[in-house]
C-alpha cells in the first residue's frame, strides 16, 4: 500500500477506532487528523473554534489534511473535513477514501453516549434537536462522502472485508 487510506464520515461514526484498529490490520501507521490540529493549535478545538472561528479551522485542517496525506498510513479525518474547499478532491486524487456510513438513527445513539461538548458543531444539542441536525447535516454532507471509493455499512463490516474491498478497488486502478 503506497497510499493513504482516509476514512471518512459523520461525528460519532466510529471513525478513529475502526482507523486504528485497520491500521494495525494492516500495518501502516495511524494519524487522527483531529489529534494532530489540536497538537498544532495547542488547545481543544472547540476552544479554537471559539476564538478563531470556524473558518480558521477549516482553513487550518485542509492545510494539514493535505500535509499529512502525503504518506502511507490510515488517516481518520474530521466529519467536516471533506466538505470543505478542494478537500474531497484532493483525498480522491492522492489517497483511498473510504465511507463509514451509519443511519442517523445509528450515529444519534453513538453519539448521545460521546461527549458532546468536544464536537463543536454539536454544542447544546440533544435528544430530538441532535437527531434532526444530524438529519440536515448528514444530507448537506453525503454527497461529498458518497464520492468515496469505497462505501462501508459501519455495523456489518470486518476489516477482512474492508481489505478485500481496499485490494478490489486497487485492481481496478
Ligand atoms: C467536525 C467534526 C470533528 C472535528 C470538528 C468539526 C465536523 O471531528 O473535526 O469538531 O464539522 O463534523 P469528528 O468527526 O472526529 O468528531
Amino acid at each position: 500500500m503506497n497510499k493513504p487510506i482516509f476514512l471518512i464520515g459523520f461525528m460519532g461514526s466510529g471513525k478513529t477506532t475502526l482507523g486504528k484498529k485497520l491500521a494495525s490490520y494492516l500495518n501502516l501507521d495511524f494519524i487522527d487528523l483531529d489529534q494532530v490540529i489540536v497538537k498544532h493549535i495547542g488547545m481543544s478545538i472547540p476552544d479554537y473554534f471559539s476564538e478563531f472561528g470556524e473558518q480558521k479551522f477549516r482553513e487550518l485542517e485542509s492545510r494539514l489534511l493535505k500535509e499529512q496525506g502525503r504518506q502511507a498510513a490510515v488517516i481518520s479525518t474530521g466529519g467536516g473535513s471533506p466538505c470543505f474547499f478542494d478537500n474531497m478532491e484532493w483525498i480522491l486524487k492522492n489517497g483511498i477514501a473510504i465511507y463509514l456510513y451509519l443511519t442517523p438513527k445509528a450515529l444519534h445513539n453513538r453519539l448521545q453516549q460521546s461527549n458532546i461538548a468536544s464536537r463543536p458543531a454539536l454544542k447544546g444539542l440533544q435528544g430530538d434537536a441532535l437527531l434532526q441536525f444530524i438529519e440536515e447535516k448528514l444530507n448537506e454532507r453525503e454527497p461529498f462522502y458518497r464520492q468515496a471509493h469505497i462505501q462501508i455499512d459501519q455495523l456489518n463490516t470486518s476489516l477482512h472485508a474492508i481489505r478485500q474491498s481496499i485490494e478490489t478497488h486497487q485492481q481496478h486502478l
